[in-house]
């Protein structure tokens, strides 16, 4: 890691430290080794006949380059994909909609409830959104601003203000640090928080929570969920 950016964790480290948060319990998620979000996102595709992707968030194109489909956009300001922008760019001149839009931008709350705001906005009928690292086992893992290289960032905070919501019906799969999946239909268990501001949840509420907050299901249970809210 480069000199700047190591001082940079430092730094961040020490001020959720003394200002924000202190909790090392950690939850153990045991992912299964061997089942990725592209898996599931494939799975996903072909069981819904799905034409069109979109995936905010590309790096080195690990899931990009494996979607197999008539259409897609991969968005990214750096790095992968084949627009070369935000997010939030993106959305402000698209036209298009989509089936399946996949989630792994910047994982920062306020970005991730714009990001899932608009993909709602550009979801077809009948389409799915997919969020990436939705399960964080540590408080470092998960604080922002970020000090670890490994870093799921506070993504489930937003899956947590969208379950409140009547109007989307989320799940979390228990694989590669938690794959969270949406659908625009009526919210089929909805949570019942009395929060005001999502962006204030600690760790250590996730830490006693997180089964309730994000709906958890196992691969074979989320393949399941999908088949049956097909029919
Ligand atoms: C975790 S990586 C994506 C990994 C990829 N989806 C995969 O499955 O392998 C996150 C990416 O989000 C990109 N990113 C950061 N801020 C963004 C933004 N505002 N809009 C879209 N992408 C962003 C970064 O450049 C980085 O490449």
């Amino acid at each position: 890691m480069e000199t700047k950016k190591k001082i940079k964790f430092k730094i961040n480290r020490l001020y959720h430290f003394f200002f924000k948060e202190r909790f090392n319990k950690k939850i153990n998620f045991s992912f299964p080794e061997n089942i990725n979000r592209w898996d599931l996102i494939k799975e996903i595709i072909t069981f819904k006949k799905f034409k069109t992707y979109l995936e905010l968030g590309c790096d080195d194109n690990n899931s990009f380059n494996k979607i197999n489909i008539d259409f897609k956009i991969g968005v990214d300001p750096f790095s992968g994909g084949n627009f070369k922008g935000t997010s939030d760019f993106f959305f402000s001149q698209n036209k298009k909609t989509f089936d399946c839009i996949f989630i792994d931008g910047l994982h920062e709350y306020d970005q991730v409830c714009r990001d899932i705001q608009n993909s709602l906005d550009f979801l077809n009928v009948g389409g799915i959104i997919l969020l990436h690292d939705t399960l964080p086992n540590t408080l470092h893992q998960q604080a922002v601003p970020r000090y670890k290289m490994i870093w799921n960032g506070d993504v489930w905070k937003a899956i947590v203000n969208f379950r409140t919501r009547l109007d989307c019906d989320i799940i979390t799969c228990k694989i590669d640090q938690g794959v969270s999946l949406i659908q625009k239909n009526s919210n089929k268990k909805l949570l019942n928080l009395k929060i005001k501001d999502f962006k204030k949840l600690k760790f250590k509420d996730f830490y006693e929570n997180h089964e309730e907050y994000m709906r958890i299901l196992s691969y074979e249970g989320v393949l399941k969920y999908i088949s049956d809210s097909s029919n």
